[in-house]
């Protein structure tokens, strides 16, 4: 999720490339760079944190050259400093990089071996490196892409610049967007159209596979074995509405695709990085819980935090839709790891069913919003019973926030589709925290399992990133699925909730008939819907349950159902039996969740688009529900 920019012409490309990045700031503001031509070399300058950093550096400096890249980075590989920050620059060769080389610990040890010295963890400074290398042997910037790009695996989008061809730039891409816009004597190369609009509106898309050669008054389009592609250009409208989205058509694509951050901004507060462990920060039982983060007093806030949980004996999590589904997950997460029984309830029938709540009992209201009224009643309901209650919510001071007793952000940023998406990934990880937080607190957690649960969690954004990296073949599905006249999404265990997550995505964005089942349910009843106008869509990663949810989706396939499998890795025997597989990343059964709910998003999201729906406001609907 970086953001990338490029430009080639008689304005300053400081300013170009600096407002450019400023509309890409939400793909990524862990660091931030760019190398501008200075008489005969690219003068580089890049500062950890926002693009204000970067300016206050470079703001009064002038450069001389017409051509330079830039770049704002959320960080995959290597921590967010200065050192890991975008471009990345190996003696003439200099580069920016949106993506993730798969390979690049094999190509990193190819290349130590050979004598190149790494300055970054990064895994995009190697790209400069088998550039540069593969220049030395006399070859041009182009024919040295086209040498390197066989050699890479993975999601990426690059522009290069050598000092020996400074008048161009190279850009290629496999995954991310990246677009050049021709302008009068001028290019604007970028991985999101906002950063070319206010240039020109005449704009080429890059296709996978494909290179641009790009000079200031031209630019060439070639595959990836250097034959001419003809490419026509696009002229683009543009309104200050999709400056807002970010260049997607719908506000809930974008944040879609901001998923692996918002996964990363929940869980940053409450890892002690060092340790590997968790430490819930700010909860608030005991204290004033809008207490300031960086004046807490970490270690008494968390013994406070870790007391609290201990005298737990129950606990009731309660919520509507997307974020009660939430809720179902952290049933799975917090009783399996503590023992400690857990309830769900969707709060409509929850503050009305005259619950009982022993003694001991802690409640978990989970809400998007914050002002959802069933939700809201549920909890007031419950405070009068005297027992402890905690708030998830993404919208800081809403009326859930302030009348728990203790609370954790979502983290998302604003979500503004109706149809919940990065509230729900935020919310699964805090409940994965909190479920190692009772272990801990009820000393049933070992040191070891925590470190790999923590660096599991750490690692989810890389790979919710590259199951992003793949959605053409979720927008494929989609266009299959819209014919069908039904869809059951099935799962087991924690693949469940998501089911019923993936059918209810459907419901409210294409307004079809969608049902979440339990997958071993199906011979209890929905077996006899099954025929060639039925859709299954079914989660079958490969976790401790995986033979039986595969006999579910056999017998589903028997009875002629269009079968669509979600499974890891690759999985000839499930795709054998599909008529889209499709491949996440393998993981283990907690971070499972995280990757699967994005192709349901996705289909959802592309089978209503295809229908010509409102994705962001689907009918009947509000996203902050205030009324019974
Ligand atoms: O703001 P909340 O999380 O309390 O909202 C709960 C539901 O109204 C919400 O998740 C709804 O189901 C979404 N539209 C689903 O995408």
């Amino acid at each position: 999720m970086c953001g990338i920019v490029g430009y080639l012409g008689e304005k300053d490309p400081k300013e170009v490339i600096y407002k450019g990045l400023k509309t890409l700031e939400y793909r990524g503001y862990d660091s931030a760079g760019m190398a501008i031509l200075d008489g005969e070399h690219f003068r580089r300058v890049r500062a950890q944190g926002k693009l204000n950093n970067l300016w206050a550096k470079i703001e009064k400096d002038s450069f001389s050259g017409s051509v330079g890249i830039g770049h704002t980075r959320w960080a995959t590989h290597g921590i967010p400093n200065e050192a890991n920050a975008h471009p990345h620059a190996v003696e003439t060769v200099t580069i920016v990089h949106n993506g993730i080389i798969e390979n690049y610990q094999e190509l990193k040890a190819e290349l130590a071996k050979t004598g190149s010295k790494f300055s970054s963890d990064t895994d995009s400074e190697l790209v400069a490196h088998l550039i540069y290398n593969q220049m030395q042997s006399g070859q041009g910037l182009l024919e040295a892409v086209f040498e390197v790009i066989p050699r890479l695996i993975g999601a990426y989008s690059i522009l290069a610049v050598s000092e020996d061809s400074p008048d161009e730039v190279v850009a290629f891409k496999n995954g991310p967007p990246l677009l050049v816009g021709m302008g009068e004597n001028e290019m604007v190369v970028a991985s999101d159209i906002q950063a070319i609009v206010p240039y020109t509106q005449t704009v080429f898309y890059l296709e996978d596979n494909e290179v641009a050669h790009i000079k200031q008054d031209s630019v060439k389009f070639m595959d990836t074995a250097g034959v001419a592609v003809k490419k026509v250009p696009e002229e683009v409208e543009w309104n200050q509405e999709q400056v807002e989205k970010g260049g997607y058509p719908y506000f809930m694509l974008k944040e879609i695709y901001e998923q692996p951050r918002a996964v990363a901004q929940a869980i940053e507060p409450h890892i002690d990085l060092k340790n590997k462990s968790v430490r819930l920060a700010g909860v608030g039982f005991g204290i004033d819980k809008y207490e300031d983060l960086s004046k807490l007093d970490r270690d008494a806030d968390w013994q406070k935090t870790l007391s609290a949980f201990s005298q737990v004996e129950r606990i009731f999590i309660v919520a509507c839709g997307t974020s009660y589904y939430a809720g179902m997950v952290g049933e799975y997460l917090i009783e399996r790891i503590t023992g400690i029984p857990v309830e769900v309830d969707v709060a409509s029938e929850f503050r009305y069913r005259h619950p009982v709540i022993p003694k001991n009992s802690l409640m978990i209201v989970v809400s998007q919003s914050g002002e959802t009224a069933d939700t809201l009643a549920a909890l007031r309901n419950v405070k009068k019973s005297g027992a402890m209650t905690l708030s998830i919510c993404n919208v800081s001071r809403s009326s859930i926030d302030r009348e728990a007793d203790g609370h954790l952000y979502m983290n998302a940023g604003v979500e503004v589709g109706v149809a919940s998406t990065k509230a729900f990934v935020s919310t699964l990880a805090l409940f994965n925290l909190l479920a190692l937080s009772f272990g801990k607190a009820k000393g049933c957690l070992e040191t070891a399992t925590e470190q790999q649960w923590i660096e599991d969690l750490l690692g989810a954004p890389a790979q919710m990133e590259k199951v992003l990296a793949y959605d053409k073949y979720f927008d494929e599905a989609g266009n299959d699925l819209k014919e069908y006249k039904g869809f059951l999404y099935m799962g087991r265990g924690v693949n469940y909730p998501i089911a019923l997550e993936g059918a209810l995505k459907l419901k409210e964005l294409a307004y079809m008939h969608a049902e979440g089942y339990a997958a071993g349910e199906m011979k209890h009843g929905p077996l006899a819907l099954i025929d060639n106008k039925m859709a299954v869509v079914m989660m079958c990663p490969q976790d401790e349950l995986y033979e039986k949810t595969f006999s579910n989706l056999e017998e589903a396939r028997a009875r002629g159902g269009m079968v669509i499998s979600i499974g890891s890795g690759v999985d000839e025997k499930l795709k054998n039996m599909s008529e889209h597989y499709l491949s996440l990343p393998e993981s283990r059964w907690y971070v499972n969740p995280l990757l699967e709910v994005i192709p349901l998003q996705l289909l959802a999201y592309h089978v209503a688009h295809r229908l010509g729906h409102d994705v962001d406001q689907p009918r009947n609907l509000a996203k902050s529900v205030t009324v019974e």
